[in-house]
């Protein structure tokens, strides 16, 4: 097999959420998320289990640490819990809630490891949602409040900084398809909460820069790229459609300053806009929005092939994956295909020119689980690391400015609507006793560390 390097410095690390590892939802003041809210609500979550305790990460976070530091990685990506800092959503700061993230960002320093921090991976304070959630502008001007409040007072130490993660999901399986928090159906709410998470980005911008001066600044979108079934005119005119509401939606206005004419014309189509201005635009909005990052943060799961008269095979999924054998899906039913990441690198690359780019997530849900003996063989993880980290290798190679890999998930943890059902980390989680067992892919993972080297076909 061929061996693939990385650059010298090349950063490698692990990425987990605040809401599906901590727990602790009521400790140490910690306010209501509009997570805790739908996880609460009778047949939300697939498996009927609820976020209550997750990883128990708020009590067992250095043992955690721990781990990181063992795989030899060199970053964490963590997102700070909102609720913790400002249980009200605006308003009285709970020191308490920022003490935790002190405590941790502290301790990844001590272990040379550097803080990734997000601001927002999806537990908006219930408080807000009461007064609107993201379909209210307000929403955008807490968010810099927020923003405000956690750079004061980590900024000195956390020098890099991610608004946002995935606001397609926030606006669309959040506003639109119901299926995460708040779990609304409404996509015209979905399109104005899709404008007020981007504008709260570029708003929080300055405050974060200001507060945390040598920081790199960027927000994080799940980009999937799309194929059409066929060359026929109808896959083709799917597959822009998808590519527009899903992945133009976001990056054109970050990095063009304007939402994709034909993806806006599609919606008022659908009738989920009407002829004429953007109702939710005002003056200056675009300008903040596509105010300079630092860097782009992508996540890349799986590819969508695009058919004209397609099924949904999976909620959560892109709508229209196609049917290919089980041995080449996750358990999410996400097809496994690494040459996609690579042409969205190059594709992302050519249009829109972001001067750095790191893949803040990527990984695969499989069941393996621990045998007799207590190891846990995960080899189809351990191919879909090798052959997504050749097609990042590559994807330098040609040119695009990759500075690092954030694997998605250090711990099996609580995965959104499907509860603990599906396990995404390089450790099992016993979640009876909260015994920690870290699988094969965790130790194929330090050795390619290690190596700063992978060894994959092609
Ligand atoms: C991404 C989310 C992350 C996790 C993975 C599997 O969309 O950012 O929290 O759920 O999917």
């Amino acid at each position: 097999m061929p061996t693939h390097a990385f650059p010298d410095g090349f950063l490698w690390g692990v990425a987990t959420s605040a809401f599906q590892i901590e727990g602790a939802p009521d400790a140490d003041g910690r306010g209501e998320s509009i997570w805790d809210r739908l996880a609460a609500t009778p047949g939300r979550i697939e498996d009927g289990s609820d976020a209550r305790v997750a990883c128990d990460h708020y009590h067992r976070w250095r043992e955690d640490l721990a781990l990181v530091a063992q795989l030899g990685a060199g970053a964490y990506r963590f997102s700070v819990a909102w609720p913790r800092v400002l249980p009200n959503g605006t308003g009285a700061i709970n020191a308490r809630g920022l003490d935790f993230y002190d405590r941790l960002v502290d301790a990844l320093l001590e272990s040379r490891i550097r803080p990734f921090a997000t601001l927002y991976h999806w537990d908006l304070p219930q408080a807000l949602q009461d007064r609107g959630g993201w379909g209210a502008r307000d929403t955008a001007h807490a968010f810099v409040e927020y923003a405000e409040a956690v750079s004061m007072r980590l900024g000195d130490r956390v020098h890099d900084w991610v608004t946002h993660n995935e606001p397609w999901c926030s606006a669309t399986l959040g506003h639109e398809q119901g299926e995460h928090a708040p779990g609304h159906r409404d996509p015209a709410e979905a399109l104005r909460a899709a404008h007020h998470l981007l504008l709260s980005h570029g708003w929080a911008l300055p405050v974060l820069r200001r507060n945390s001066p040598d920081a790199a600044v960027g927000i994080v979108l799940n980009l999937v790229p799309g194929e059409p079934a066929s060359p026929s005119e109808a896959d083709r005119e799917e597959t822009r459609r998808f590519d527009g509401s899903f992945n133009r939606w976001y990056l054109d206005p970050l990095f063009r300053g304007r939402y994709p004419e034909d993806a806006v014309a599609d919606r008022v189509k659908q009738g989920h806009l009407l002829p004429g201005p953007l109702p939710f635009l005002e003056r200056g909005d675009l300008a903040a929005i596509s105010a300079p990052i630092d860097f782009l943060g992508v996540n890349y799961y799986t590819r969508a092939v695009l058919r004209s008269e397609a099924v949904p095979e999976s909620a959560n999924a892109p709508r229209t994956v196609p049917r290919v054998p089980r041995e080449e899906r996750t358990e999410m039913g996400w097809e496994v295909h690494p040459r996609g990441l690579h042409d969205l690198l190059l594709r992302v690359q050519r249009d829109y020119q972001p001067g750095r780019v790191y893949i803040t997530e990527n990984g695969a849900a499989f069941a393996d689980r621990p045998d007799a003996a207590g190891w846990v063989d995960d080899p189809r993880r351990v191919a879909f690391l090798r052959g997504h980290l050749a097609a990042c290798a590559r994807a330098i190679a040609d040119g695009v400015p990759l500075a690092g890999y954030f694997h998605w998930s250090l711990l099996d943890n609580f995965e959104w609507a499907y509860g603990y059902s599906k396990r995404f980390g390089l450790v099992w989680v016993d979640y009876e006793t909260q015994a920690r067992t870290p699988k094969a892919s965790f130790s194929a993972y330090r050795e390619i560390i290690s190596s700063n080297a992978v060894d994959a076909a092609p």
